[in-house]
């Protein structure tokens, strides 16, 4: 694929504005929620405020060995932490119905466990109460990410089961205090990511002794057990809003139609989304082939466990950026399989996002072509999918959507950055491919668009620009981007009875 221009236009003919069109037939139910999202980490700064104490990703960020671009930490972040009247009414001003955001256990727990540190509970107080204010409602995600640095260093963190209890220590906590405040609940953020993709860094955790490749499947296997157990403890405590977790990852086409790719396909579903959804929504238990995995690590529910799990969330909530293509590894699935010291494909499956045409399928992962209407192919696909296999009565909930748009950070104007009509394709055609997916029957129930402004793309530092809102990040000031009113428009246009 031939590398794009620096500075192009997604429209061959010259800037056109893409915007919402009105269809008849589409239609977002009654009660659809929809908003913008964040995360602490990303966006709080204020690192050493009001008695917070030290998450993994401060060492993440900080060690000599940073594994983030420029060294980027989240010492700052967007400054929210100070700004974040502002941040909310900013966005009430647009009439965004919702907020999702997270709290850091770090600062409600400096340890992790132990002492609760009043002064964090007094701004995430005021934070809820301003969204009230403003009419904006607020969903809170519990953990997204920033581990209490005590906890990972005394236990391994989510590597131990003695997370659990700390976990659903602290849940009781915001629980109690936000009760009924608070209209959608999520215990964790991306599961997969966080057990898989930021590996706890070699080294760090010498007191570990699971394999590298394996540590993971103790995460995440923690990670079912403490969402459960939060699960239950916010019921029995009578929460009016829904709980669920957010789950990720993205629709699995078979690169070609052999049944080798197509078994490919299916162990990739078992090994991402099955791996939490399945115990989650289906029977308490690890789908076939990743289970067949675990089960040699000792990684197995008992009967209660699998009580315990088995239906505990009010709404599937997947954060959906992306497609990809999926193929059995080189020598095929069963060779490898067959090899036990194979380390490369762990679960004996491989992926691509280019087809063999070199067309990139999705939106997220396709940054030269965004502007094509591919979106509208997948994303219908993909929620049909997550229904069929994983029914919630709650429906589905796109909790992050979004686009970063590519070589963002290198344009040279202001004026540049605000107007920005490769995500405002991006949302026009995400936005359209729900309404697709709802006229065809998928109960989707709502939507976050990623993110609420620019802010710390974790290993990837402040490089991609997710948010629909600019931040300058030298005076903190923040600039609707053209693509937040298309957003917005979408649910103008298609509000109103047909
Ligand atoms: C998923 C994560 O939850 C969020 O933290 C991240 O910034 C976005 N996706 C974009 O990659």
């Amino acid at each position: 694929v031939p590398p794009p221009p620096l500075f192009y236009s997604p429209f061959p003919t010259g800037a056109q504005n893409p915007a919402i069109m009105k269809n008849e037939s589409w239609k977002f139910p009654s009660g659809f929620f929809w908003g913008v999202a964040s995360a602490a980490y990303q966006i709080e700064g204020a690192a050493q405020a009001e008695g917070r104490g030290p998450s993994v990703w401060d060492v993440f960020t900080h060690r000599s060995t940073s594994i983030t671009v420029n060294n980027d930490t989240g010492d700052v972040g967007c400054n929210e932490y100070y700004l974040y009247k502002q941040d909310i009414a900013r966005i009430a001003a647009l009439g965004v119905p919702y907020y999702s955001f997270s709290i850091s256990w770090s600062r409600v727990f400096p340890y992790g466990k132990g002492p609760v540190n009043e002064l964090a509970l007094q701004h995430y107080d005021d934070l809820i109460d301003t969204c009230l204010q403003y009419g904006v409602k607020p969903m809170v995600t519990l953990f997204h990410w920033d581990l209490p640095l005590y906890l990972q260093n005394e236990y391994g963190g989510w590597l131990s089961e003695e997370i659990v209890g700390d976990f659903v220590a602290y849940a009781k906590v915001v629980f109690g205090r936000y009760g009924n405040k608070v209209s959608h609940w999520f215990t964790v953020n991306e599961p997969i990511v966080f057990c898989g993709e930021y590996p706890y860094p070699k080294n760090y955790f010498s007191a570990v002794t699971i394999a590298d490749a394996d540590q993971k499947y103790f995460c995440g296997h923690h990670v079912l057990l403490a969402h459960s157990e939060a699960y239950r403890l916010g019921k029995s405590m009578g929460l009016n809003g829904t709980i669920a977790f957010k789950t990720n990852g993205g629709y699995k086409i078979p690169l070609t139609n052999s049944t080798d790719d197509a078994l490919a396909v299916q162990r990739a579903w078992d090994f991402n989304e099955g791996w939490f959804a399945n115990p989650v929504y289906l029977n308490g238990d690890y789908p076939t082939y990743l289970k067949d995995y675990v089960s040699t690590l000792g990684l197995e529910f008992t009967a209660d466990q699998k009580a315990l799990i088995n239906g505990t969330a009010d709404l599937f909530a997947h954060d959906a950026y992306t497609s990809s293509f999926y193929m059995a590894p080189d020598g095929g699935v069963a060779a490898c399989l067959a090899n036990s010291s194979n380390t490369l494909y762990p679960g004996c499956f491989n992926s691509t996002n280019v087809n063999p045409a070199g067309w990139n399928i999705g939106p997220a992962a396709d940054i030269y072509t965004p502007w094509l209407n591919l979106a509208t192919d997948w994303v219908p696909l993909f929620l049909r999918y997550i229904q069929d296999t994983w029914p919630s009565a709650g429906g589905i909930a796109v909790s992050e959507f979004g686009w970063a748009e590519p070589f963002e950070h290198l344009k040279p104007t202001k004026v540049d950055i605000l107007y920005d009509p490769g995500r405002m394709m991006y949302y026009k055609n995400y936005m359209e491919a729900i309404l697709i997916a709802i006229s065809e029957g998928v109960n989707v129930v709502g939507c976050l668009a990623w993110s609420i402004m620019d802010n710390l793309e974790w290993a990837d530092g402040y490089l991609p620009k997710f948010g629909v809102q600019y931040v300058n990040f030298t005076t903190f000031e923040r600039s609707y981007k053209a693509s937040f009113f298309t957003y917005v428009d979408a649910f103008k246009v298609y509000a109103e009875d047909p």
